[in-house]
């Protein structure tokens, strides 16, 4: 289900374990911008660890929904988002070595499907909130991130990434919110929506560490 391949550094960047120069030769002094292949922090690496998480989530997500519903408006929604988030999953991908994937991939494959499926199993609007709610945790995600990069110039090209990410999981939220219409919500799907929230936090804090 999820894409993992993991790209060739793009040409002119170094590969995988050198390090980032802090400084260009010379007498310029403005830091090397860090590209893809290039080694990163830390903290950013856990960063991307649960980002590129989230996008074999994402995928799943959507071949869960393709799964289970025969609805053409949900079936055309959902292979339209899927297209996006494997070409999110390819872009993270080159950011983060596959040395440096979270192990708990076939948890979040799982996870993912199932958070798809179900919805998709009781009807369209259960899955377009069920997708709104997916993505605008994934929204805040990123804008943390993005946040977090502001004040380091050299990893702009990261940010502009995350950026591209961020922008299309808000016309995924936008798009669900628009589709799913009107009318009060039901204990279920808020507990439900409650559930994939807690799960999706969850998953980003365990995706740090393993
Ligand atoms: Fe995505
Ligand atoms: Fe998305």
């Amino acid at each position: 289900m999820g894409q993992e391949s993991q790209l060739t550094p793009r040409p002119g960047s170094r590969q995988s374990g050198q390090s980032c120069p802090s400084e260009s030769s010379g007498h310029n002094t403005t830091p090397d911008i860090a590209a893809p292949g290039h080694t990163l922090p830390p903290d950013v690496i856990a960063d991307l660890r649960t980002d590129h998480a989230g996008e074999v989530g994402a995928v799943c997500i959507y071949a869960g929904v393709l799964w289970a519903s025969r609805d053409a408006d949900v079936r055309a929604f959902a292979i339209r988002h899927l297209a996006t988030e494997q070409a999110h999953l390819l872009h993270i991908s080159e950011w983060l070595p596959a040395n440096q994937h979270t192990h708990l991939l076939p948890v979040w494959r799982l996870a993912g499907w199932l958070t798809g499926a179900l919805p998709a199993l009781a009807g369209p609007r259960a899955t377009y909130i069920t997708i709104e709610a997916v993505e605008r945790f994934v929204d805040q995600h990123y804008a943390q991130q993005i946040a977090r990069l502001r004040s380091e110039p050299h990893l702009s090209a990261l940010r502009r990434t995350l950026l591209d990410c961020q922008r299309d999981e808000v016309h995924h939220r936008d798009e669900a919110a628009a589709a799913q219409g009107s009318g009060q919500r039901g204990l279920i799907t808020r507990a439900w929506c409650a559930l994939v929230d807690a799960g999706s936090r969850a998953a980003v804090y365990v995706c740090r560490y393993v």
